[in-house]
């Protein structure tokens, strides 16, 4: 495995490496989620490459951008055991150098949702994963569902500035009572931990009336807002029942939903998502 800094010399080892290439972004400090977006592009293409950038751009100023936890060794350990072939660590200079000025904006589908309670963050990203894609070129790229609408949201840039490049998502993976694997769950406390369940009991109590026949939208919200209520150490930030893909909210469901909420437990802030058929 290659570890690199700079993109001259991520450049020169991909242009050494021929046949599919698989990218999987991400900003360290690695979990069974990440590593299963590893295992699936590893599987799927001939090489493999990570990027683990913490990318400020995409924190507003009164997130937890200096908090994100980081571990680069241990990080790079667990890459080179899964067989990655290049990974490209680059430094806050070599991604945004001084004079750094053009962004990427996503429009209808990065303003509802997160972009709503997070001013800024889609461009930060669109702009980062535009820059990854430009400097690894791959041929697939692999995200995951847990960011649901970061996930629509690449797709549609992609589409929209021709990268030819399929984009792969990959379900989210969950620890063994539901709470989905996220490097902000370091965050929580012992009690935090175990009221964080809520979010996927939220979801679950949807589901489960969707299951039985539910389609009035605004029902499955609330079935949602209820569950997060019953929690004390939870609020709620959104609940959603929204169109999988313009990310607009629904009365009633149709062709299928995506539910989707974000709660803030304590300091920390999670968010997860069930797409349903
Ligand atoms: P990060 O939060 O590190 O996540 C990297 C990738 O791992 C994303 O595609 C994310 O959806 C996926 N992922 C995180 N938790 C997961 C889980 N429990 N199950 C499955 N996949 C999971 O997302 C980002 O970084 C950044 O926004 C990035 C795309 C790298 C741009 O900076």
């Amino acid at each position: 495995m290659q570890t690199v800094t700079t993109l001259s010399d991520l450049r020169a080892v991909r242009a050494s490496l021929t046949g599919v290439f698989g990218l999987v972004p991400t900003m360290g400090y690695l979990h069974e989620g990440h590593l299963s977006l590893v295992r699936r592009a590893r599987a799927e293409c001939d090489h493999v490459g990570v990027s683990i950038f913490v990318n400020p751009t995409q924190f507003g100023p009164r997130e937890d951008l200096a908090a994100y936890p980081r571990d680069l060794d241990r990080d790079l350990r667990l890459l080179e055991s899964l067989g990655v072939d290049v990974v490209w660590a680059p430094t806050l200079e070599v991604v945004y150098p001084t004079g750094f000025q053009t962004w990427v904006t996503v429009e209808q589908v990065a303003a509802p949702l997160e972009g709503r309670h997070r001013p800024g963050h889609f461009r930060g990203v669109a702009t980062v994963v535009a820059k990854l894609f430009n400097a690894f070129t791959p041929d697939k790229a692999y995200f995951g569902q847990k960011d649901a609408q970061q996930v629509v949201i690449i797709k549609r840039m992609a589409q929209d500035l021709n990268f030819p490049l399929e984009v792969v998502v990959a379900s989210t993976v969950r620890e063994a009572d539901g709470l989905a694997l996220s490097s902000r769950n370091v965050y929580l406390n012992p009690e935090e931990r175990q009221a964080a369940t809520v979010l996927y009991r939220a979801l679950s109590a949807a589901k489960a009336r969707y299951d039985a026949g539910e389609r009035d939208a605004e029902m499955l919200r609330a079935v949602m807002s209820a569950t997060l209520a019953a929690e004390p150490l939870a609020r709620e930030e959104y609940v959603s029942a929204a169109d999988p893909d313009t990310l607009a909210e629904l009365e009633r469901v149709e062709q299928g939903v995506l539910l989707s909420l974000a709660v803030r437990i304590g300091k920390t802030r999670l968010i997860d998502n069930f797409l349903l058929p």
